[in-house]
């Protein structure tokens, strides 16, 4: 089955119908530049506009860098506040003609997709998909079920937020070698471990493309840790699998 899925992130709105049954896309993704300010309506257009660009009358999933319950989003750490409180999906909804969405945390769908499809598929127990991106995104799985909105990048650490102390975008503002990220990095996986204990952590996020810069830096831990195989179609595929429930009901 095809369905479609939109990967809203801070950057970039990026869309496609993804196959379902083999986990990848049905063809190519196209892209826009994240409006900014990032408020609702101009990403509703945003949103209308790569979905636009398919032909497509299906039911959608969206992914959002926030909490999302019941369609609303809750928080906007990395984007614009108005999106706090807001009825994302009837939004999102009303701008594609009324067709059935689903919106779900970004790194809870890329999540999705690497246990389904990716670098979790078949594992038990507990695991744990951490997104390093502008922040941190979590997704956390106990037998392969989700258990929504963990927000892990925002734990303290060391007196802040974590997302500002260990995510991708905060070694390229501050410019730290990869070793230097790799002992931040040490702090946090560590914290991680101890509160949840996963038999697996899956990195995702840009920079799990050169994961051989940093992953063979790391402090071991109990925790096997590898790569997201998805990498940047996990958050599409993830939308798109919450969306197909949708199909199913229609
Ligand atoms: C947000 C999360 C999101 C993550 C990655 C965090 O700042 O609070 O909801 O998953 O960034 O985008």
């Amino acid at each position: 089955m095809n369905v479609f899925g939109v990967d809203i992130g801070g950057s970039g709105i990026k869309g496609a119908p993804a196959d379902l049954d083999r986990g990848e896309l049905a063809s190519e993704r196209f892209k826009v530049l994240t409006p900014q300010p990032s408020e609702p309506k101009a990403v509703v257009e945003a949103v209308r506009e790569v979905v636009g660009h398919f032909d497509w009358a299906g039911p959608v999933g969206l992914t959002f860098p926030g909490v999302v319950v019941d369609g609303t989003t809750r928080t906007a750490a990395n984007v614009d506040k108005g999106w706090i409180g807001t009825d994302a999906a009837a939004l999102f909804s009303e701008g594609l003609g009324g067709r059935p969405v689903a919106v779900v945390n970004d790194a809870d769908a890329a999540g999705l997709a690497e246990v389904r499809f990716g670098a979790g598929r078949g594992r038990e127990g507990v695991v744990l998909m951490l997104t390093l991106g502008t922040g941190i995104g979590s997704a956390l799985f106990v037998d392969g079920a989700l258990v929504p909105n963990t927000e892990l990048g925002h734990l303290e650490l060391h007196g802040k937020d974590a997302e500002r102390h260990a995510s991708s975008a905060a070694r390229e503002k501050h410019d730290w070698s990869w070793q230097e990220w790799a002992e931040r990095l040490d702090d946090y996986f560590g914290m991680v471990e101890m509160l949840f204990s996963p038999k697996l952590i899956i990195i995702g996020g840009g920079v799990s493309r050169k994961a051989d810069k940093f992953l063979p830096l790391l402090k071991p831990l109990r925790a096997e840790i590898v790569p997201a195989q998805l990498q940047n179609d996990a958050g599409i595929i993830g939308a798109a699998m919450q969306a197909s429930r949708l199909a199913v009901q229609a």
